[in-house]
């Protein structure tokens, strides 16, 4: 059901930090921060051969990545996103299967229309689904 990975999302502290990192240790390209209120985050994209990394750094108030750096200070993984072809056919048909879902519907995410799977269903990891 699940097809390529499309990202993985790291919460982090300090996003110059973070960027400096991915940028100038590890040798990667990164995009310019993008503030993104509607969602709660400034984003840096990474941009990797196979897949990308979303360095999310909390933006306003009640930003969810804010609470997840209030559990985990040092930051870590936020979520992982997998591509899908039939969004809303795969929500439906996880539905069904009883697994626990954020999202219902496909609502529009930083990459597009989007889905998350609660963490309580896939052993303590947010999944995100991405409409291809
Ligand atoms: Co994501």
């Amino acid at each position: 059901m699940i097809g390529r990975l499309n990202h993985l999302a790291i919460a982090v502290p300090d996003l110059a930090a973070a960027t400096a990192l991915y940028r100038d240790t590890l040798g990667a390209t990164v995009s310019e921060p993008l503030e993104l209120p509607d969602h709660g985050v400034t984003t840096v994209f990474v941009e990797l051969e196979n897949s990308k990394i979303e360095l999310l750094h909390p933006l306003g108030e009640g930003s969810t990545v804010a609470k997840y750096l209030d559990r985990t200070p040092d930051g870590g993984i936020h979520h992982i996103c997998f591509e899908v072809e039939n969004l809303q056919g795969t929500l439906d048909s996880l539905g069904e299967s009883g697994v626990q879902l954020i999202d219902k519907s496909p609502r529009e995410g930083l990459s597009g229309m989007i889905g998350f799977i609660h963490p309580r269903s896939t052993g303590g990891v947010l999944i995100e689904l991405v409409d291809q």
